[in-house]
């Protein structure tokens, strides 16, 4: 089995579809969109794709709160309304939220489909859309129900963020943050020195974090090790996504892990690994970039709760990814409560 997606850049993309198209001849070609990835990427999509296959769109409402098993059963209605069968392909064009559900859509209609990811946010595709994940939310808890599952390609045309509004661009940024952290010092002091986050300097970023993504999966598909580096940010980033999607505030994905980052180096700082200037210099950058989310102490015993079931704990013990210097993460660090609310703490008085 490849352990990674082959990535194809730009307008090559399309040409590696039609290639695909013409060697597997799918039944049918579905594509999955929501309502703005519709307007703002699927027509260059379509221009550029070269079939006989029939071809069906199904559009979704956009946001989080719609990763969710209801909408996947009317995505395998619609493909049975469809008569979608074992040789249809589903091309997903959208942000992570429609990558990872498409793709775990696909790989559970009729026990697997083909699938092919079209990223259209930063973040899917530094992120969401490769490596294989995929899944959705559970009522509150992010990404509890899903698989791994590989797209047979992702097509990665970075023309589409021109669309994406900025905060949007600065969620997906937060990743491109995380990959410096945790694999690059020197990749970390290129990012760091971006005072703002245009999208003319992203092609070069782009790239080189979906290699440093690349390199860790191909190690490590199924996480049971090296991959657990790529959470780092996510236990507190993810907790606090959950909780802020079940109050109905939701924040952006990108947020919470901007903050999680902060409060994780923080941990890192006490738990003897991070040195403290380290740590100041990702607190002051991270902070000039992204609005300091609303955490009371009130909401800790919450957010706690969300953290118990994170998927990298073992035997109920919260487990960490934290950093040992700028470059080099260490993972399955168990962190007791009190640290974490000082932490938190910390975070809120700034
Ligand atoms: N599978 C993984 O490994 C992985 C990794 C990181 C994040 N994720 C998941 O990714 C999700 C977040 O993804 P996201 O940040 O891409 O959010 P998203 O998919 O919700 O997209 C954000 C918004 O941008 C819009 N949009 C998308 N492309 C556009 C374009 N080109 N122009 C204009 N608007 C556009 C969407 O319609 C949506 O409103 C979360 O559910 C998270 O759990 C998965």
């Amino acid at each position: 089995m490849n352990l990674i997606n082959p990535i194809y850049y730009g307008k090559e993309g399309i040409k590696e579809i039609n290639n695909f198209i013409q060697e597997n001849k799918p039944s049918k070609i579905v594509f999955l969109v929501d309502e703005n990835t519709h307007k703002y990427c699927y027509p260059q999509v379509i221009s550029g794709i070269e079939t006989t296959a029939e071809t069906e769109i199904i559009e979704i409402k956009p946001g989080e709160e719609n990763k969710n098993l209801y909408i996947c059963i009317q995505l395998w209605e619609t493909l049975t309304h469809f008569k979608t069968d074992r040789k249809g392909l589903l091309i997903n064009i959208g942000g992570g939220v429609l990558t990872d559900m498409g793709g775990f859509v696909a790989n559970c209609y009729k026990r697997g489909i083909n699938f092919i990811n079209i990223p259209t946010t930063l973040l899917a595709m530094v992120d969401a859309s490769i490596g294989g994940k995929t899944g959705v939310d559970l009522g509150s808890h992010k990404n509890q129900i899903g698989n791994f599952a590989l797209p047979r390609m992702v097509i990665v045309d970075p023309e589409f963020i021109l669309t994406l509004p900025q905060e949007q661009i600065l969620s997906g940024f937060a990743e491109i943050i995380k990959h410096g952290l945790i694999a690059d010092e020197v990749y970390w002091k290129e990012i760091a020195a971006l005072k703002e986050i245009k999208t003319e300097n992203l092609e070069k970023l782009i790239r080189t974090s979906i290699e440093i993504k690349k390199e860790v999966v191909s190690q490590d598909f199924t996480e049971t090790g090296l991959r657990k580096i790529l959470n780092f940010g996510h236990t507190i980033g993810h907790a606090v996504e959950s909780f802020f999607l079940e109050n109905k505030t939701p924040v952006m994905h990108g947020e919470g892990v901007a903050m999680g980052m902060i409060v994780e180096s923080y941990i890192s700082v006490r738990k003897e690994l991070l040195s403290r200037q380290e740590y100041e210099e990702i607190k002051e950058y991270i902070s000039s970039l992204y609005p300091k989310l609303a955490i009371k102490e009130e909401y800790f015993d919450n957010i706690l709760a969300f953290m118990q079931n994170d998927k990298k704990n073992v035997n109920n013990e919260i487990k960490f990814v934290l950093l040992e210097k700028i470059g080099k993460a260490v993972y399955d660090i168990s962190v007791e409560e009190e640290l974490i609310k000082e932490a938190l703490r910390t975070y809120i008085e700034g």
